[in-house]
């Protein structure tokens, strides 16, 4: 366990951003906004500084971590894009995705962001403070969501610090994550490219783009010793309720998470009720889900009775996260 720090509250101005980028060039650990989740910083290309983030997380193990950088150019000399690569990269960046292709044998990041691996996942987030926190810091930065492992990722400072306060140096305090569900992360190392992790960018836009159906880790690259998105534990997005999906029917001592205008029998007997988009709007109930776990957490139900989302564009993001927060605890 790293000792207890003071943790700062950075102001998103120019001051608050200068002050973050000193953190993070001297090895420190900062936590700011990005249009996804809040991100836990580290100089990507800082070993030590790294290794602080899994110490900060409480995670089990080193999984390879995203590095956020400013622009294409900076991301051009550390990895190899193809085309694939960098057609993704000119149509979404800055935005909510996760390129991985071949780093550069000089590529200077951390053999622990990297856990070793020839490959690199970059993203360039489009959120003005992220941006801003890039351009200060002034080099490649690995930042995983900004809670302890196995929490539910945070999107707005208070989440960062009810996990996180007096084990990190500074959070930068921005407003709410716009889209409130990690990247979607696609691996360019094969054509076609495959999609590791559905996010806030949705397959189908992706594939419009690409002129081609994203492929699927299991079926194009099965027998990988170590999983292509090592990352993705089943049960990673636990709050401490218990949760129960697709629920029509709501049982005793529950809270319900409804979608829609849909609405569960029985939801006159739960503990708590919220609904992620009345309207039925799939990019506002993902902004919405991962606080919404946290307050029916908090309601002390025993369990989550969540309502049933679709699953096409955004709801492919939502549905995985919510099978991995009821996924069994190990
Ligand atoms: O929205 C996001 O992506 C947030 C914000 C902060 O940017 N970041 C985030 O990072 O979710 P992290 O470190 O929690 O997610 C890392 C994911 C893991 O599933 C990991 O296995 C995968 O990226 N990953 C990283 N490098 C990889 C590589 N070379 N090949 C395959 N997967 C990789
Ligand atoms: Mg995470």
């Amino acid at each position: 366990m790293s000792e207890m720090k003071i943790t700062r509250h950075l102001a998103p101005d120019a001051s608050g951003f200068a002050s973050a980028g000193e953190f993070l060039r001297a090895g420190g650990l900062v936590a700011f906004p990005t249009e996804t989740v809040y991100g836990l910083g580290a100089d990507a290309t800082n070993g030590l500084a790294v290794a602080g983030i899994y110490a900060a997380k409480g995670r089990p193990s080193f999984n390879p971590l995203i590095v956020h950088v400013a622009a294409l150019e900076q991301a051009l000399t550390l990895a190899d894009f193809n085309a694939d690569a960098l057609r993704l990269a000119k149509a979404f960046w800055p935005g909510p995705l996760t390129i991985v292709v071949p780093r550069r044998a000089d590529c200077p990041v951390s053999e622990l962001a990297l856990a070793g691996l020839d490959s690199i996942a970059l993203r360039i987030p489009s959120a003005p403070e992220a941006l801003a926190l890039l351009k200060a810091a002034d080099r490649p930065i690995a930042a995983p969501s900004a809670n302890r492992s196995g929490r539910v990722s945070p999107t707005t400072p208070d989440h960062v610090l009810e996990d996180l306060d007096g084990l990190i140096d500074a959070v930068v305090m921005g407003p709410s994550a716009e889209i409130g569900v990690e990247s979607t992360i696609v691996s360019c190392l094969v054509h076609p490219p495959v999609m590791l992790r559905p996010g806030g960018l949705a397959r189908e836009a992706i594939e419009a783009k690409l002129g081609c159906r994203l492929a699927d880790p299991a079926v194009s690259e099965g027998d990988h010793a170590a999983p292509l998105a090592p990352g993705m534990l089943l049960s990673h997005y636990a709050p401490r309720a218990k949760v129960r999906l697709n629920v029509h029917t709501i049982e005793e001592g529950e809270a319900a998470l409804l979608f829609g205008s849909a609405s569960m029998t029985g939801t006159e007997r739960s503990v708590a009720t919220l609904n992620l988009s009345p309207s039925g709007d799939l990019a506002e109930a993902a902004a919405a889900l991962f606080g919404a776990l946290r307050t029916l957490d908090a309601s002390g139900a025993s369990s989550i009775a969540v309502a049933p989302i679709p699953a096409y564009g955004l709801g492919e993001a939502i549905n995985d996260r919510l099978h991995r927060a009821a996924a069994p605890r190990n």
